[in-house]
């Protein structure tokens, strides 16, 4: 049998470069691959579990997810894209497998841990903002997912499902449930930093570069981008670690050579901030110019997208209510 592939986004604004190098660009690459059909989530439902008193955003938001994935060459045809909210066994598993996973063992995790500290929750934290590990765990089993790509910070989602899985099938003497496996992002493309190189790419910190950008938009944010501070006068010496053009310049610019040159120039002296950000502009517009021009297509025609998204759906339904009928003939709860 071959990989089922489950990944997806919690739509809350348009995808940036980030998600491109971390994990987009990845399922272009997957989606290819013969031995594997992968399903890709809009997880509106978890968006909403921090943002249930302005849904505005999350909904306005699904539409310009699925543009991006359109544009950036996800092909429905060849992929499932659905949206979390269609498939109504996701949140009935969800019910279930709650009943396996303590409260202290959610306080722990740490990725809700950290999450709860940074949206400052205080003592109000929504119950289902606390339970959506549950909920993802109930996206990936849903459709057996054997792998799921996530950046790193989601790693811990991916350790409480493999352990309801685990219980679940221990509980109830089944094997229904498939333990998933953890794809990680190459090496240096897990966590793109923003143009102020201050942190991780994030809609928050207000850093991103978006596919969506225009391409005088782009410009005016490479031109802002952190260099290094101490590199003032062209003949002076510079640094490359740390510099947001080298960090770009070493994943979007496929002439290595010319990198490693620029580098060494900027190193030695001599080489200007205006020069290296005049170039990296015209490497970002190269790349970003073909999946603007295709987002821009689609976007011409919202009842394709709105169509594609159903059908999706229906078919990640199907799937769903597979499973969710395994579930309950091994719980026992197929009464009729
Ligand atoms: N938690 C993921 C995020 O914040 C989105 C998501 C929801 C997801 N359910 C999933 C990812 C299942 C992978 C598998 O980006």
């Amino acid at each position: 049998m071959g990989n089922v592939i489950l990944t997806g986004d919690r739509p809350t604004g348009k995808l940036h470069l980030g998600h491109f190098v971390g994990s987009l660009e990845n399922r272009v690459k997957l989606q290819a691959d013969p031995n594997s059909e992968m399903f890709i989530m809009i997880a509106d439902q978890q968006a909403l579990t921090d943002n249930a008193k302005n849904p505005e955003k999350v909904l306005a938001s699904v539409k310009e997810v699925a543009l991006d994935y359109l544009a950036v060459g996800l092909d429905p045809s060849k992929s499932t894209i659905f949206i979390q909210s269609q498939i109504p066994q996701l949140p009935e598993l969800t019910v279930y497998y709650l009943n396996l996973v303590t409260l202290a063992r959610l306080e722990r995790n740490p990725t809700v841990k950290s999450e709860i500290k940074e949206k400052e929750f205080g003592q109000s934290i929504p119950s289902g903002f606390l339970v959506y590990p549950v909920s993802q765990a109930a996206d990936i089993t849903a459709f057996k997912a054997t792998h799921v790509p996530v950046g790193d910070d989601q790693q811990p989602m991916i350790e409480q499902a493999r352990e309801i899985v685990r219980d679940f099938n221990r509980i109830y003497d089944t094997e229904t449930l498939v333990e998933p496996d953890v794809m990680l992002p190459e090496k240096g493309r897990g966590r793109l930093v923003g143009i102020d190189g201050k942190g991780k790419m994030s809609k928050s910190l207000n850093n991103g570069i978006y596919l969506s950008d225009s391409a005088e938009e782009i410009e005016k944010k490479v031109m802002k981008m952190y260099t290094d501070p101490n590199h003032i006068r062209i003949e002076d010496p510079g640094q490359v670690e740390g510099n947001v053009v080298f960090t770009y310049l070493d994943i979007f610019d496929s002439d290595k050579e010319k990198v490693a040159e620029l580098k060494e120039h900027y190193q030695r002296g001599g080489l200007g901030d205006m020069t290296i950000k005049r170039y990296l502009n015209e490497v970002l517009q190269d790349y970003l110019a073909p999946i603007r021009a295709r987002r821009e297509e689609f976007a011409k025609d919202p009842e394709y997208v709105m169509n594609m998204l159903k059908e999706g759906s229906e078919k990640a339904e199907r799937v769903a209510a597979a499973t969710l009928a395994e579930v309950k003939a091994a719980m026992g709860i197929n009464y009729f």
